[in-house]
């Protein structure tokens, strides 16, 4: 598949609302993290590699559910609005067929005998790699051109309320998972607006919670008492 970037025409946000800053950097960080983790596994490693295909079937998931938050919410209200998404439709299909195959590869490299299981972590190595070339690609088309389509045909709010719509279909467990990603992938101004507006809107159970299992657990102190600086929060 081609690509052609012109590294010049990308868009300002111009204090648009960007749907898809924070979650487009959690999965190219976790993503990337986990690439480097499928580089340096010992294959003979048992507990090192059940834990890294935890993690990176816990990635796909991720992954798979952002896939079809994008298709059912992003996509259908542009299809409404008449603008044509079937580039990153297309693309969101190769997605699919690509989760299927590094599932396959995972378990391959899960059931093999020792002797194989050198040679099926490095297919499963490529795959994943030549995956996130992809998806790397593909979240810069949609931030090149997708999101200039919603500011075009939408309000900041209307993008808002599409974004809502996707938080509140995600089961709180969801919810964590995503801000366990996203957190410690974006910078410490977008981390007090992005809690910041959770403090003041969410209930404050529901906020310690996040913070407590997904915040606190993802940054380094020193990120945290930053954080923690910027919202106010008790010591
Ligand atoms: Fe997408």
């Amino acid at each position: 598949m081609g690509h052609e970037f012109s590294l010049t025409s990308i868009p300002d946000l111009n204090g648009r609302y960007d749907i898809y800053g924070a979650v487009h950097k959690g999965l190219r960080k976790a993503g990337c993290d986990l690439l480097g983790r499928l580089g340096t596994a010992d294959s003979h490693d048992a507990q090192e590699t059940a834990l890294l295909i935890g993690d990176l079937r816990n990635y796909l998931m991720l992954a798979a559910s952002h896939v079809s938050h994008e298709d059912e919410n992003i996509h259908v209200e542009l299809a409404a609005k008449g603008v044509s998404t079937v580039k990153v439709d297309e693309q969101h299909d190769d997605h699919r067929t690509a989760f299927g195959e590094l599932e396959e590869l995972i378990v391959a490299w899960e059931r093999a005998w020792p002797s194989h299981k050198p040679a099926c972590g490095r297919k499963l190595y490529l795959a994943f790699a030549a995956y996130m070339a992809d998806d790397l690609a593909h979240m810069h088309e949609e931030e090149t051109m997708t999101a200039p389509l919603l500011w075009r045909n939408f309000t900041d709010n209307e993008i808002l309320g599409i974004e809502m719509s996707i938080i509140a279909s995600l089961p709180p467990e969801m919810s964590m998972a995503f801000m366990r990603m996203m957190i410690p992938a974006i910078n410490p101004v977008e981390r007090a607006t992005l809690l910041g507006a959770m403090k003041k809107d969410a209930p404050p159970d529901i906020f310690q919670a996040v913070i407590d299992f997904a915040v606190r657990p993802s940054l380094s102190a020193s990120d945290f008492t930053q954080l923690a600086d910027a919202l106010k929060l008790a010591a």
